[in-house]
């Protein structure tokens, strides 16, 4: 069984400190979870609770779990993608009262499951997933601990598909909320997160200028949109891939070039994926593509870029620069791929996620939803998030910020509540 970080580092305590650092400046910058932290110490909502995590463990995760330790939790924690923990935030993390993380950085597909095996040896009774990795594993090999597991929490749009999928079928036994369809989360994290992490991460990873250049953006979904714009704030020309048909008009009301992916091929100077589905770029993509295109993935999985059939199609293959791994086809055109075709924005050697204030939003949506699964029982199967709650993080964002809004007026609240009126 994979032991907890501390124990695999040669030198912990160093790490510690880095991301102690880290987690500090995180902290500062996070007003939704230090608001929540209050609360949460005073009132122990998770006292006898054992929370079990599967994230990108770096130093806003940290300040999440952390807070729900602080709530009286045992939390266990384990990475969401092999190449996404931050070694010395995970260490940190591990010297938290109430907290063990079993995170590491560069593991391969078996310490990975391994890790997330670790949390789960832990006996969960609340699940945080981003991808749904965690919630799956737990159904496929200990049903046993299903009956005293009260909920769970899932991040990204990957695993609500998942787990949309697995309560379709009959296979989802505990009651799972899908944070990433609340607006606190997805107009935010997911646009102008996905959006300015990912385009600043390709240009730190190449040191080459995103202006004049053309930029593909597959998928016009929320994190498609916020690509698509801070690329065009970028002064890049934006060229949309899309399947479906709305999406594809938006793209183009917005004043997106919208062409199917093997046209756009040719023209891409950086492509970046944003879909959450297979094969988005091809062979028959990469036959036509220019000397020296850039190819950047900001999906959940490393499946959008088909690099199998890239690396068949390869005659020679090396490392560039730290994060770009070039591909030399036999015509001599030179193809590189950033992050391993992992997300650009988390998996890169650069790579610090999202910015702070956005996960602060997503991770207060996530605090106060376990503590929901604690104060109410949920049947099993996907739920939205209570509207309540999300407001209820978006005020304490807003005071954080010093906004002030306006209130209904019980005449304005009767009037929208009302069918009667007309001209
Ligand atoms: P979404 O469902 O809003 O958008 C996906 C879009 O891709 C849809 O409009 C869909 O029609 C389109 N699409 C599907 N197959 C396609 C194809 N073959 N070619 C072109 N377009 C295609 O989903 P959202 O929220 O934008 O998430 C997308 C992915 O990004 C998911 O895997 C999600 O988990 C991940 N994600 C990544 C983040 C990051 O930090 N990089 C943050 C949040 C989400």
């Amino acid at each position: 069984m994979t032991a907890p970080i501390t124990d695999r580092l040669d030198d912990p305590e160093t790490a510690r400190t880095e991301g102690q650092r880290k987690m500090d400046w995180a902290r500062q910058h996070m007003p939704i979870l230090r608001s929540l932290r209050e609360s949460f110490e005073a009132n122990r909502p998770l006292e006898g609770e054992t929370v079990a995590m599967a994230m990108h463990v770096e130093a806003k995760t940290a300040v999440l779990a952390e807070l729900l330790a602080a709530g009286g939790a045992d939390v266990a924690i384990a990475g969401c993608n092999p190449l996404s923990t931050q070694d010395d935030v995970s260490a940190a993390l591990d010297a938290v009262d109430g907290v063990t993380s079993y995170a590491r950085r560069g593991v391969d597909t078996d310490a990975y499951y391994d890790a997330i095996e670790a949390t789960i040896a832990h006996e969960p009774t609340i699940t945080v997933d981003d991808g749904a990795d965690l919630v799956t594993r737990i159904h496929e090999l200990h049903e046993d601990l299903v009956p005293d597991i009260l909920g769970g929490c899932e991040e990204t749009t990957t695993g609500v598909h998942r787990l949309r999928s697995m309560d379709e079928d009959g296979a989802l036994d505990y009651p799972m909320f899908a944070v990433n369809d609340t607006p606190m989360k997805r107009l935010f994290d997911n646009v102008h997160g996905t959006g300015e992490s990912a385009m600043s991460n390709i240009a730190m990873t190449t040191n080459l200028s995103i202006a004049g250049k053309t930029v593909v953006v597959a998928g016009y979904g929320y994190c498609g949109r916020g690509v698509a714009k801070k690329a065009a704030g970028m002064n890049a020309d934006v060229v949309v891939t899309e399947v479906d048909p709305r999406r594809a008009l938006e793209a183009h009301m917005e004043g997106y070039d919208v062409k199917p992916m093997n046209e756009a091929a040719a023209e891409g100077d950086i492509f970046v994926t944003t879909t959450g589905n297979r094969d988005v770029i091809t062979r028959d993509d990469f036959a036509k593509m220019q000397d020296g295109a850039l190819l950047a993935n900001a999906g959940h999985f490393d499946v959008e870029i088909n690099l199998e059939q890239l690396a068949d199609d390869t005659v020679d293959r090396r490392e560039v620069r730290d994060g770009i791994e070039e591909y030399e086809l036999e015509d001599g055109r030179r193809l590189h791929v950033l992050a391993e075709g992992r997300l650009v924005n988390l998996a890169g050697p650069l790579s610090m996620g999202h910015p702070v204030e956005v996960m602060d939003q997503s991770f207060g949506v996530q605090a106060v939803c376990v503590r929901e699964l604690v104060e109410t029982a949920y049947e099993s199967g996907v739920h939205e998030v209570p509207d309540e709650l999300d407001r209820e993080v978006a005020e304490v964002k807003l005071d954080a910020e010093g906004i002030a809004t306006d209130d209904l007026t019980d005449a304005q609240i009767d009037y929208m509540d009302s069918w009667s009126h007309g001209t």
